[in-house]
């Protein structure tokens, strides 16, 4: 999928850039009579947006966003400290007195590839603000920095209420995550509530699905296929588990929906006329029930048919039970992601955990990644509401 997506990414960067649209974004952010009715209503919001998505941050290189927000966080009176990964890229932790405050806002400040610049645009009677991360997650920072700041001036937090985490690598597996995670549970710092911040469509998120992503092999043994009495066909094997897997009944939730299974690789190299002494595929499943139901449910079905080659074995690549997550708040729609976040990333636990953001899941890995001016400007509200909420316990 990859060569294609980026073939049709290049196109269309390409063609965002010849528009002059892109270049008048500075005109519309000056007389706000021209922009949309909502850049006036939170200038701050929009100017920090726009800023943040000219600073390109592709997993691995965000050190430049990094030193970005931390600058505009120390700007604002924030104490702001780098907790590193291994590789030396900086989660940014920023607080304003004690570490440890009962609300934490958090989110990612990488970006998929590739970078394309920030434009305004009217499509389809919206506001549009396009641009890589202008919706995964750069809405989110910005909103939970400016929500954070409103609280903070309209009287509705203390200085020991709310703290902020904005970390890398969520794109790519959750090495910021990770790290900060293990540095702030070494210095004891905890919370009542965190707030998660990715492209929800301004809704509150019930739970996501797990991940069940295995290797399976079959081995047989190679011989003339005029004769396959005298070989053990591999293939053969490995059809009639993976159609096991395509014809089973995977167990699914009321919650997350069904549970749902890729074949997205098989693997048997032979000779036409070669009883096949190896066949292998990949299996990915999204993990609606549990990760236990799921693989009882594989070791059956290759139980079944393992005896009929060689040796069968399943090599495991990654597995996750479902996230269930809070929404206990009024006035929020709510819906369930299919794909998975950082939040099993943060091992710290015994606190309420919301999942919430501005823009559309839908195309925020698109080529034509936007948030609506309509949903980023609404998500500092709810922030807010979901901090004074996590706070009235
Ligand atoms: C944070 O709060 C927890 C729980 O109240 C406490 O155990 C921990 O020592 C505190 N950490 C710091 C850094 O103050
Ligand atoms: C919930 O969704 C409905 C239908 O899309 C919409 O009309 C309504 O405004 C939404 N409510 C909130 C609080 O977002």
């Amino acid at each position: 999928m990859l060569p294609h997506t980026l073939a049709s990414l290049l196109f269309i960067s390409t063609a965002y850039c010849s528009q002059p649209i892109g270049d008048k974004i500075a005109d519309l952010l000056q007389p706000y009579s021209v922009a949309p009715p909502q850049f006036a209503l939170r200038p701050e919001l929009f100017q920090l947006h726009k800023d943040f998505v000219a600073v390109e941050s592709i997993s691995y290189k965000e050190n430049g966003a990094g030193d970005f927000i931390a600058n505009y966080l120390k700007g604002k009176g924030l104490n702001v400290e780098y907790l590193p990964t291994e590789d030396g890229r900086n989660n940014i932790h920023a607080y304003l007195d004690e570490k440890n405050t009962s609300v934490l806002l958090t989110s990612h400040i990488d970006t998929v590839p590739p970078f394309f610049k920030y434009s305004v645009q009217k499509i389809d009677g919206q506001d549009r603000i396009y641009g890589r991360g202008t919706a995964d997650a750069k809405g989110s920072v910005v909103a939970q920095i400016v929500a954070f700041e409103e609280l903070l001036n309209e009287g509705k937090i203390g200085k020991n209420d709310v703290s902020l985490l904005f970390v890398v690598g969520e794109e790519i597996g959750g090495d910021g995550m990770v790290a900060a995670d293990k540095a702030l549970v070494a210095s004891s710092v905890t919370w009542d509530a965190v707030i998660f911040g990715e492209p929800t469509n301004n809704e509150l998120i019930v739970g996501h699905k797990g991940l069940f992503y295995f290797r399976i092999s079959v081995f047989g043994r190679a011989c003339h296929s005029a004769y396959p009495e005298l070989g053990v066909d591999a293939n053969k094997v490995l059809i009639q588990i993976l159609n096991g897997f395509e014809t089973a009944q995977w167990p699914g939730s009321d919650l997350l929906g069904e549970t749902t299974l890729n074949v997205g690789q098989i693997d048997a190299h032979n000779a036409g006329n070669v009883v096949s002494p190896y066949a292998a595929a990949t299996v990915v499943l999204r993990v609606a029930s549990t990760v236990e139901e799921v693989s009882d449910l594989v070791n059956e079905i290759v139980g079944k048919y393992k005896d009929q080659a060689l040796k069968v074995e399943i090599k495991l690549t990654q597995s996750a039970d479902p996230v269930h997550l809070d929404y206990d708040v009024e006035g929020f729609n709510t819906s369930s992601l299919a794909g998975a976040t950082d939040i099993p990333n943060m091992k710290n636990t015994g606190f309420k955990r919301y999942l919430y953001g501005p823009g559309n899941v839908h195309n925020a890995h698109a080529a034509d990644e936007y948030v609506t001016v309509e949903s980023l400007y609404r998500s500092v509200d709810d922030y807010k509401k979901l901090v004074e909420h996590s706070l009235a316990y």
